[in-house]
C-alpha cells in the first residue's frame, strides 16, 4: 500500500532509469547463444527479476550487480518455460521464438488476458508458422516444433511491439533473410535490433519493413539499456499536475516528442536538454485532446497518467485509446477521487474538475498505478493505494524518487 499527502508542488531533478520494456527482450536475447551477455543501466524491477529467473529456468547463468546484468552459458536450454512464470508476464512469451530456434521444440503457457482486456498472441504465432515452425494450442500452451527456421516476408496486420520483438528474436538464428512488414518502430524495438546486430545478426529498417539476416550461430555483446521514455513522461506528470517544476535527468528526450507536445498544448512549459526534459506545471492545465498511436504517436502506456493530468484541467478533454481494446483500469478510482470521465466504447471523455481529493483506491495494472499515483499528488487529503506490487513491475524506487522532489509518499503494509 502506497500512501500520498497530496498538495506539495514537486520540484527539482529525478534520474531516469533503463528501460523495463527494453531490458526484458535483451534479456530475453541472452537464449540465441551461449556467448556471455552483459547488460548495463538494467532497472531493479518485479518484471526484470521475472526474466532474470525465467532465462535461469531454461538453463542460463546470471549475476546482476549495480545495474549490470551478466548472462552466459545454457549449450543446452530447457525447451519447456514453467507456466507461472508466463503467466505472471505477459513479456515472458518472447522466450517462444528463441527456444524453437536454438532447440527445435518449445512449449511455452499461453499468457491470457490481463487487467488491460484481451491481450492475443495471433501475431507471434502466425509469424513463427510463416518461419516454417510447427505450432499447435494443447492445454492452454503452446507446442511448436522447427528443424530449422527459414527466413521469409511477414506482413503484420498491427505493428506489434511484442511479435516484432519475436520474429526478430526468432529471425536472428534463422536461415536467410526474415522481412517484418508493418513493424512496431518504439525505441525498445529498434534497440532489440541494435542488440542482435551486435551479437551477429545485422538488421536494417526500410521505410515500411524491419530486415535481419539470420545468422548460424550469435555471439555474445555488452550493451547498455535506454532510457525508459515511460518513467520519464510520469515523473514529467506528477511535475505538471502539481504545477511544480520537474527535470528528467539521464532521458532521451528524442522519444518523447508526442508527450512533449500535449503537455505544452495543456500549457505547460517544456524545456528541452541534450539528455534532459524540464516541465513547469500551469496552475491549472488546459484541457486537450489526444489518442493513443504507435510510435512516435503518443504512448498508450503514457495514456492513464495523461488521464490524470487532464482530470484537473479547465475544460473537457477527448482521449481516444487505439491500442488496447480497453485500457481504463485508471477510471473508476479516479471518479473515486473526483474525477469526471465518461467511456464510451474506446474513448473517455473528462470533463476537467478544480481539486480531485484523496481516496482508498486499488492499482490493477503498472500504469493505472502510476495514474492514481500523479492524481494522489495533486489532490486534497491523502490517499491510500493498493496493488502497489503493479508499480513495482515498472518504476525502479517510486516513493524515494518522488520523496527527493518534495512529495508525501509512504509505502506501507497492507
Ligand atoms: N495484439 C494482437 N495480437 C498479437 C499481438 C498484439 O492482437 O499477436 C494486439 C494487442 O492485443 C494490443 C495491440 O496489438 O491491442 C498492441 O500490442 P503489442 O503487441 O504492441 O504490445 P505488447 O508487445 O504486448 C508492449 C509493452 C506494453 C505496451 C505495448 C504497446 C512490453 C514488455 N510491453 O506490449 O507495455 O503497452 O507494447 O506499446 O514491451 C507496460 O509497460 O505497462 C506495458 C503494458
Amino acid at each position: 500500500m502506497i500512501r500520498i499527502l497530496g498538495g506539495n508542488r514537486l520540484q527539482g531533478e529525478v534520474r531516469i532509469s533503463g528501460a523495463k520494456n527494453a531490458a526484458l527482450p535483451a534479456i530475453f536475447a541472452s537464449l540465441l547463444t551461449p556467448e556471455p551477455l552483459i547488460l548495463r543501466n538494467v532497472p531493479r524491477l518485479l518484471d526484470v527479476e521475472t526474466a532474470v529467473e525465467l532465462v535461469r529456468a531454461l538453463g542460463k547463468e546470471v549475476h546482476w550487480e549495480n545495474g549490470i546484468l551478466r548472462i552466459w552459458g545454457g549449450e543446452e536450454l530447457c525447451p519447456e518455460a514453467p507456466a507461472e512464470l508466463v503467466q505472471r508476464m505477459r513479456a515472458s512469451f518472447l522466450v517462444l521464438g528463441p527456444l524453437v530456434a536454438r532447440m527445435g521444440r518449445a512449449r511455452v503457457a499461453l499468457p491470457g488476458g490481463c487487467a488491460l482486456g484481451p491481450r492475443p498472441v495471433d501475431f507471434h504465432l502466425h509469424g513463427l508458422a510463416r518461419l516454417g515452425a510447427q505450432v499447435e494450442l494443447h492445454h492452454g500452451a503452446v507446442h511448436a516444433h522447427a528443424r530449422h527456421l527459414q527466413g521469409t516476408t511477414i506482413y503484420l496486420d498491427f505493428p506489434s511491439v511484442g511479435a516484432t520483438e519475436q520474429l526478430l528474436l526468432a529471425g536472428a538464428l534463422a536461415r536467410g533473410k526474415t522481412v517484418v512488414v508493418n513493424p512496431a518502430r518504439e525505441p525498445e524495438v529498434v534497440e532489440l535490433a541494435a542488440l542482435l546486430t551486435e551479437m551477429g545478426a545485422p538488421v536494417r529498417w526500410e521505410m515500411d519493413r524491419v530486415i535481419i539476416q539470420g545468422c548460424a550461430k550469435l555471439g555474445g555483446a555488452e550493451h547498455s539499456i535506454i532510457p525508459d521514455r515511460i518513467e520519464a513522461g510520469t515523473y514529467l506528470l506528477a511535475g505538471a499536475i502539481t504545477g511544480g517544476r520537474v527535470r528528467a535527468l539521464a532521458a532521451c528526450p528524442e522519444h518523447l516528442w508526442a508527450l512533449v507536445d500535449r503537455l505544452t498544448l495543456a500549457g505547460a512549459a517544456v524545456e528541452v536538454g541534450p539528455d534532459w526534459v524540464e516541465v513547469e506545471g500551469p496552475q491549472r492545465p488546459k484541457a486537450v485532446d489526444f489518442r493513443t498511436w504507435p510510435y512516435p504517436g503518443f504512448p498508450t502506456d503514457l495514456q492513464p497518467p495523461m488521464v490524470a493530468l487532464l482530470a484537473r484541467a479547465e475544460g473537457r478533454s477527448t482521449i481516444t485509446e487505439t491500442v488496447y481494446a480497453a485500457r481504463f483500469g485508471h477510471v473508476e478510482p479516479l471518479l473515486q477521487m473526483g474525477a469526471k470521465i465518461q467511456v464510451t466504447g474506446n474513448v473517455l471523455v473528462v470533463e476537467g474538475v478544480e481539486r480531485l481529493r484523496g481516496a482508498r483506491v486499488e492499482a490493477t495494472d503498472i500504469r493505472a498505478g502510476a495514474a492514481l499515483v500523479l492524481a494522489a499528488l495533486a489532490a486534497e487529503g491523502v490517499s491510500f493505494i493498493g496493488g502497489d506490487h503493479h508499480l513495482a513491475r515498472g518504476y525502479e524506487n517510486l516513493a524515494e524518487k518522488l520523496r527527493a522532489l518534495g512529495a508525501q509518499v509512504w509505502e506501507e503494509r497492507d
